[in-house]
């Protein structure tokens, strides 16, 4: 039996605990806050969190079908652990993490969470997500994050799967070094944190492209040394330009749509390296013609979230600051408002929209 199979095949709630209000999609475009039976512990390595903070990603938008209340982001309190939990406990401040991982699969063993055979991504996908009121999570000990009380739960939240995935994706797999040159092409939320983080290392420029004018104003304001406007079919010549015909050593492609797969291999230099994010729904034209004889590396991953620890901590310290991508606040109970302002993220501008228990 595939995973998805077999996790689908075990019912998503039990009744018996009484009911929550969720997110729930009914096909495109019908979303509504509804009555759900509240999660029970179903296998012994689960528990069940209070969700206290939680936010609304640019995949979300993409999730329309079915009947599953997304999504993979949050922080809250554990309210209940089955038998088999030795390290979360109820009543635990909790990171959530967007991947869920057994830790003991060949592919957690290998670091590879992504890929988990009885997990990886299935928050908001294969099973309820966070954008409730309260939420299951199987393999609890190695998928929550205990947090200190005191942790600012907004930033935390972010933690969940921006800033690993922009970093891990983008950052690592593109192996930024100090005095590389970077292009960043897409400054949504995943783009932005790989800005962010992308300055752990040092690099000589960060270009960040983009076609929204208030998105590239933020991105400079968080460190982007140029900023590119995309629209029309100048972004090439002018990363080319910019670096003097040489092109960057890393081309970070956080939007997931040809042509901006296209932008990363116009502008990549000899010996560089494309680091692909976006999620993509169409083929890409892969231009071997030109970069043969290039030394180019092509990556793709998805988000791991073994550097969640790292970057929890480089974020209580204050090093790294996940909340300048906070833009919006809402409740819970206003969870549909706060869609809809994320539906019009660029007139709304919008980065990320923070949802609070009341
Ligand atoms: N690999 C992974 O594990 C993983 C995990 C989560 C999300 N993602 C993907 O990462 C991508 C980015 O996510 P996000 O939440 O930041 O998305 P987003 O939609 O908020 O941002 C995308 C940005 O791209 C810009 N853009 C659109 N077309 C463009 C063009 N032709 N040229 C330049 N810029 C253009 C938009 O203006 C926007 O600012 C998505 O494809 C998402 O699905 C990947
Ligand atoms: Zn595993």
């Amino acid at each position: 039996m595939k995973k998805s199979e077999a996790l689908l095949e075990r019912p998503m709630t039990q009744k018996g605990a009484g009911t929550m209000k969720a997110l729930v999609y009914h096909g495109p475009g019908k979303r509504a806050w509804e009555d759900k039976p509240r999660p029970v512990v179903q296998d012994a390595t689960d528990a069940v969190v209070r969700i206290t903070t939680t936010t609304i990603c640019g995949t979300d938008l993409h999730i329309l079908k079915g009947d599953v209340p997304t999504v993979n982001e949050g922080v809250g309190i554990v309210e209940e652990v089955g038998p088999g939990t030795t390290r979360i406990r109820k009543g635990d401040k909790v990171l959530i993490s967007c991947i869920t991982s057994c830790g003991t699969c060949a592919f957690c063993k290998k670091g590879m969470y992504s890929h988990c055979t009885d997990g990886g991504w299935i928050l908001g996908h294969l099973i309820d997500g966070t954008q409730a009121e309260y939420v299951r999570i199987p393999h609890a000990d190695t998928s929550l994050y205990p947090l200190p009380a005191a942790a600012d739960e907004e930033a935390m939240a972010l933690l969940s799967d921006i800033f690993p995935t922009g970093f891990e994706c983008g950052v690592i797999n593109g192996q930024v070094k100090p005095g590389d040159t970077v292009a960043i092409v897409g400054a949504g939320p995943i783009g932005l944190a790989a800005l962010l983080t992308a300055q752990f290392y040092s690099p000589s420029e960060i270009i960040m492209i983009d076609m929204d004018d208030n998105r590239l104003a933020v991105a400079r304001s968080l460190g982007a040394t140029r900023a590119v406007n995309a629209t029309g079919d100048k972004a090439v010549q002018e990363v080319l330009s910019i670096t003097e015909g040489a092109g960057v050593d890393v081309a970070i492609e956080a939007v997931g749509i040809p042509a901006t797969f296209d932008v990363c291999q116009g502008i990549v230099a000899p010996g560089g390296r494309i680091a692909n994010v976006g999620v993509h729904g169409k083929p890409v034209e892969l231009h071997l013609e030109k970069l043969w004889s290039h030394n180019i590396t092509l990556t793709t991953r998805l988000v791991d979230t073994v550097t969640t620890p790292m970057l929890l901590k480089l974020a209580l310290s204050g090093r790294l600051q996940p909340r300048k991508l906070v833009t919006h606040h809402f409740l819970l109970p206003e969870m549909m408002k706060a869609y809809d302002t994320f539906s019009s993220a660029a007139r709304e501008r919008a980065l990320k929209v923070i949802v609070k228990k009341a």
